[in-house]
């Protein structure tokens, strides 16, 4: 019997707290521009594959804290290959949440023995002059899945089509071991 394979595809979701420019991301991936006046959640988007550049067809999808239940949240996060915890470069506070609450909130909502990963996605680049790179690497530390981390801005489009690559890539690619696999005997 020939079984057809089943086909690849990229399920990209945006976590973070409210504000950080989850939804503006994706518009300006999509629309190459920035537009200030956004709606508070970005319709389910799918790029077909022939606009990638691993050429896998990639749906995108935006969490509004506002318009959803944690348990709806919870849901996209099992439905979802990659996760992109977004904070914004000028507020350490969304950083801080990045390991008090998101990471660890996503871990609750993933089986024990699989992690999928996760992108530390630094937005608003456009309004400091330093990087806080540096600030992450405790993070990176204390949880594996997060696979990489990202500056970017969505106002002057600054690594956005960067960051969801990189979050392909994430799964097509993993660099670090993001399965936990149990000791063999
Ligand atoms: P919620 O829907 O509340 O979860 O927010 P969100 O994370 O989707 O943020 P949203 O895209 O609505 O952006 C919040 C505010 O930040 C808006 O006023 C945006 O115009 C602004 N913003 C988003 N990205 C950037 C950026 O890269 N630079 C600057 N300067 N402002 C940005």
């Amino acid at each position: 019997m020939v079984y057809e394979s089943a086909p690849r595809t990229v399920r990209i979701i945006l976590l973070g707290e409210p504000g950080v420019g989850k939804t503006s991301l994706i518009l300006s991936l999509v629309t190459e521009e920035f537009t200030e006046h956004v709606p508070a959640k970005a319709e389910e988007i799918t790029i077909p594959a022939d606009v990638t550049p691993e050429q896998v067809p990639t749906n995108i999808i935006d969490v509004c804290l506002s318009e959803q239940t944690l348990e709806q949240v919870a849901e996209e996060i099992e439905k979802a290959h990659v996760i992109c915890i977004v904070f914004s470069v000028d507020k350490q506070e969304t950083l801080n949440k990045v390991a008090s609450y998101w990471l660890p909130f996503i871990r609750d909502n993933c089986p024990d023995d699989y992690r999928k990963p996760v992108i530390l996605v630094g937005n608003k680049i456009d309004l400091i002059d330093y990087s806080v790179i540096d600030n992450i690497w405790d993070i990176a530390e204390e949880y594996p899945e997060v696979d990489r981390c990202i500056e970017c801005s969505a106002k002057t489009l600054t690594n956005v089509s960067e960051m969801f690559y990189n979050a392909q890539k994430a799964v097509l690619h993993p660099i670090g071991p993001i399965y936990s696999i149990e000791d063999q005997e």
